[in-house]
C-alpha cells in the first residue's frame, strides 16, 4: 500500500490513537520553541492538525499557520476541527512544498520526517521555503529508537520509515543549508533544530 493511502485509511481514527501524555509532551515542546508572535509557521505533515491549535495560540492573531499534508483524508479531518482566518491548509508533498522560496519564518514537522521518501530532498525543501535565519524543528514525542522500533513493528507501508542516526541527520540538515544544528534524543522527545543560513 502506498503511504498516502495508509494515512488516508487511518485518518478517521487518528486522533483516538493519540494519548493525553503525547499531547502534553507536544505542548511542552511547542511552548519551548517560543515562536514569535506574528510569525509565519509551516506545519509540515500536519496530519489531522494535532499541532495546529498549539501553533495558532503561539503565533497569535497576527501570525499565520500553513498546514500541509499529502493525504487528503488527514487534511479533511483537520479542516473539520479547525478554522481560523490565519490558518491555511494545503495539500502537498514535503518533497515539493507548494510554497514560494523564503515564504515562512519557521518549519515545524512533528512525527512526519521519517515518512518522507527522500529525506534529503525534504530537508532541502524546508530550507528553500524558510527565510534566511528561519528555524526548522523536526520532532517526535518519543526517542529515535522508540519511533524506529514502532515503525518496524507496525510493518507494511511504514516499515522502512526510520529516523537516521544522529550523524546522518546532522549531515542531511547541514548539506541542506542549516547551521547551529542541535539534536536532543531522549525517551520523551526527539528534537532536531537548525537555522537556515
Ligand atoms: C504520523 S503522521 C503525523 C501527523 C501530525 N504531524 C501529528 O503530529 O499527528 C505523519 C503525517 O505525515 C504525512 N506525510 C507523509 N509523507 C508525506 C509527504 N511526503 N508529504 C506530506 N505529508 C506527508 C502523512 O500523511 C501523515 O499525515
Amino acid at each position: 500500500m502506498h503511504k498516502k493511502d495508509y494515512f488516508d485509511e487511518k485518518a478517521a481514527k487518528w486522533d483516538t490513537l493519540i494519548h493525553d501524555e503525547v499531547i502534553n509532551r507536544l505542548q511542552d515542546m511547542v511552548r519551548e520553541l517560543a515562536l514569535s508572535r506574528g510569525s509565519k509557521v509551516l506545519d509540515l505533515g500536519t496530519g489531522t492538525g494535532v499541532l495546529v491549535p498549539m501553533l495558532i495560540e503561539a503565533v497569535g492573531p497576527s501570525g499565520v499557520v500553513v498546514a500541509i499534508d499529502f493525504a487528503p483524508q488527514m487534511l479533511a479531518e483537520a479542516k473539520k476541527k479547525y478554522q481560523w482566518p490565519n490558518l491555511e491548509f494545503l495539500e502537498g508533498d514535503a518533497e515539493d512544498i507548494p510554497l514560494a522560496d523564503q515564504a515562512v519564518d519557521e518549519v515545524v514537522c512533528n512525527s512526519a520526517f521519517p515518512h518522507f521518501d527522500d529525506l534529503k530532498r525534504a530537508a532541502n525543501e524546508m530550507a528553500r521555503v524558510l527565510r534566511s535565519g528561519g528555524r526548522v524543528s523536526v520532532f517526535h514525542p518519543h526517542s529515535r529508537v522508540y519511533i524506529n522500533d514502532l515503525h518496524v513493528s507496525l510493518g507494511g507501508a511504514v516499515r522502512n520509515c526510520l529516523i537516521p542516526e544522529e550523524k546522518v541527520m546532522y549531515a542531511i540538515f547541514s548539506e541542506a543549508g542549516f547551521e547551529n544544528i542541535t539534536l536532543e534524543d531522549m525517551p520523551q522527545r526527539y528534537l532536531l533544530s537548525g537555522r537556515k543560513v
